[in-house]
């Protein structure tokens, strides 16, 4: 027998509910803030992907579905969405609109995890980038739409995480200030970071193993390292977070696993949760990302969120979402001539505007009334052999019980008005 592949999941009718609310709500979001929908290919040239999120990152060493295709290009299903928005806005010559473009996406993510709860091999995700602005007023933004997202949603107890890690001027003074802490420590750290300490020494901040994360604690700060540009840009952003009323922490281990990052980084998760496939949605400034992808010096910030997470917590918070609309009208009948007439009668309710179910089969009248039960339809039309003779049908009203016969011909007039 055949099971979905490890890591992915089918979103059956069930969960639709979820799903469709989150979408709802994040697609009211990015109308109240202005950013528009944009929808990117599924996969995309391996090279944008390894340029983008950086060789030395878990995602581009170990990670990314790669495949090639049979005339032997290289592609890869995107393990994230900022860097195809990126290509898109190069490709597309967005630097000639007025700035900032803000999109918005929402699209299915692939990455080869160890799938446990939270985190999948196939998972979907919500984003907003605004490219084309420095003002940190525009970091405020993304993260007040994140924050105000998850409001509108109903989540509680959230912790919004804030940190900054400089740009292409101050980071390598920090980079190395930090590789000569962690020198002094090496035989403390987890083998992960050890091979990690050279190439990529941020990482070593956001271990999660027991033995690094007191070290990690007492390294220096990136917030000491900042020029005087980044460091303004902290100043003016943390401003305009407390204008807004967002409460944020700011957490100096906070890194981020993807290496275009520069000046801002946030993620937000629900509090005391310590995992990280508990983060619940994450994002920062990616100031060289556009030109290293060929397009003109081009500052951006972004945010994404899992909607699988979502879920997870809205079901932990018991939060109810809309229950799916029961259709208004069952059809049973008794015979083929009465089949004949409520297919036509079918036809003519759904014009009109009402949901319709059709009874299939030739079940007795008692076992299309209980299929009418569990469908949740609130009026049954029924059409026997006799009221085919007299040119009527009978109308039940599911909740009650009560019948009527009505003609034909104003079955529609009749259920419209109910
Ligand atoms: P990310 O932190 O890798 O960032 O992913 C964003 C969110 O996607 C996470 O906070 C989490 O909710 C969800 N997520 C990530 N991996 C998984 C997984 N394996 N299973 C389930 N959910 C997952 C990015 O992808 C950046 N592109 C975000 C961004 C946008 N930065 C700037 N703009």
């Amino acid at each position: 027998m055949y099971r979905a592949p490890r890591g992915t999941s089918d979103i059956l009718p069930r969960e639709q509910g979820y799903w469709s609310y989150i979408r709802q709500k994040a697609a009211a979001i990015c109308e109240l803030y202005s950013y528009q929908r944009i929808d990117t290919p599924t996969f995309e040239d391996a090279g944008l992907f390894v340029r983008s999120i950086g060789e030395e990152t878990d995602i581009v060493e170990k990670e990314m579905y790669t495949l090639e295709d049979r005339s032997g290009d290289k592609l890869t299903l995107r393990p994230e969405g900022t860097a195809s928005v990126c290509r898109a806005y190069v490709e597309h010559g967005m630097h000639t609109l007025p700035q900032p473009v803000r999109l918005y996406y929402d699209a299915a993510i692939f990455r080869y995890e160890r799938p446990q709860a939270g985190r999948y091999r196939e998972h979907h995700q919500f984003g907003v980038e605004a490219l084309g602005e420095i003002d940190p007023a525009l970091d405020a933004e993304i993260i007040d739409i994140a924050w105000q997202f998850y409001v509108n949603l109903g989540l509680d107890g959230l912790i919004l995480n804030l940190n900054s890690i400089g740009c292409n001027v101050c980071r390598p003074a920090y980079l190395d200030t930090l590789r000569g802490y962690y020198a002094q420590h090496l035989s403390m750290l987890c083998p992960d970071c050890q091979r990690r300490l050279a190439r990529n020494p941020l990482r070593l901040l956001d271990c999660k193993k027991a033995s690094c994360i007191p070290l990690a604690d007492q390294a220096p700060r990136s917030t000491d390292y900042l020029c005087g540009e980044c460091a303004d840009h902290f100043d003016q952003l943390e401003r305009y977070l407390a204008l807004l009323n967002l409460p944020f922490i700011v957490n100096h281990r906070l890194v981020r696993g993807l290496d275009y990052y520069t000046k801002t980084v946030f993620e937000i998760a629900p509090e005391g949760e310590v995992v990280a496939q508990a983060t619940i949605g994450a994002g920062g400034r990616y100031d060289n990302l556009i030109e290293q992808l060929g397009g003109k010096p081009t500052p951006a910030i972004g945010f994404a969120t899992g909607i699988e997470r979502l879920v997870l917590n809205l079901k932990k918070q018991k939060r109810a979402v809309p229950e799916p609309v029961s259709p208004s009208v069952f059809i049973a009948y008794l015979g083929q001539d009465a089949k004949e007439e409520a297919i036509k009668l079918v036809s003519l309710l759904r014009r009109s505007g009402l949901s319709v179910i059709l009874a299939c089969g030739d079940r007795s009248l008692k076992a299309q009334l209980k299929q009418a039960n569990s469908t949740g339809a609130r009026q049954a039309v029924i059409i026997g052999e006799d009221e085919i003779k007299r040119g009527t049908v009978v109308l039940r009203d599911m909740d009650k019980g009560e019948q009527q016969t009505i003609q034909l011909g104003e079955v529609v007039k009749v259920l419209s008005r109910s």
